[in-house]
């Protein structure tokens, strides 16, 4: 068996910014004259919640959940658990909830029904990136950064096995299967 690690970079450190600064652009005209409450998916969306909220120029806050629905394999269990819950009610807030991946789907349809049944005043979903398979399900994505085939990465927040979430490039995880 071959070590796990890092190996073609799919999405340079530069194309990640020029993207992040576009999704930046949109979403800012999007919620002009409203403020945003942005609600990131630990942990792998950090990077990207960081380098996006720097650059909107509508007034913006920041909550954080935390679910589960991958042990340290790269498949998904199809079970969600919520590990933290957010700080504050988001009743009759703007909430943009943002992801680093969808891939089969199932940690965000479960997440936008628990947090659609705190009623909201609307609720969109940004996410960096997605694989093929998140088409199965009727999830409505507003936003998305870049679409990859069905690989496993690492890089830019993301991890396998908790490793790899500095990288400032996303590379595909070469050596598992
Ligand atoms: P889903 O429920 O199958 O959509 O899985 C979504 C979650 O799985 C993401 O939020 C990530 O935490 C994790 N995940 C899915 N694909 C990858 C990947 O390629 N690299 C790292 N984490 C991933
Ligand atoms: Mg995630």
């Amino acid at each position: 068996m071959t070590e796990a690690r890092p190996g073609r970079v799919l999405i340079s450190a530069d194309d990640l910014q020029r993207r992040v600064s576009e999704l930046a652009a949109e979403i800012s005209a999007d919620y002009e004259g409203r403020d945003v409450l942005v609600v990131g998916v630990l942990k792998g969306a950090v990077f990207f919640i960081a380098d996006l909220v720097r650059q909107l120029t509508v007034p913006c806050e920041l909550d954080f959940m935390a679910v589960s629905s991958y042990g340290s394999s790269t498949h998904s269990s199809g079970v969600v658990r919520i590990l933290k819950d957010l700080d504050y009610p988001i009743a009759g807030r703007h909430v943009l909830v943002v992801e680093d991946v969808i891939d089969s789907g199932l940690t965000l349809t479960y997440l936008v029904r628990n947090l659609q049944s705190r009623e909201p005043a609307s609720l969109e979903i940004c996410t960096l990136l997605t694989k093929p398979r998140h088409r199965e399900l009727p999830l409505t994505t507003r936003y998305q950064g870049f679409a990859l085939p069905d690989v496993f990465v690492v890089g830019y927040g993301l991890d396998y096995d908790e490793r790899y979430r500095p990288l400032p490039h996303i590379a595909e995880l070469d050596g598992v299967t």
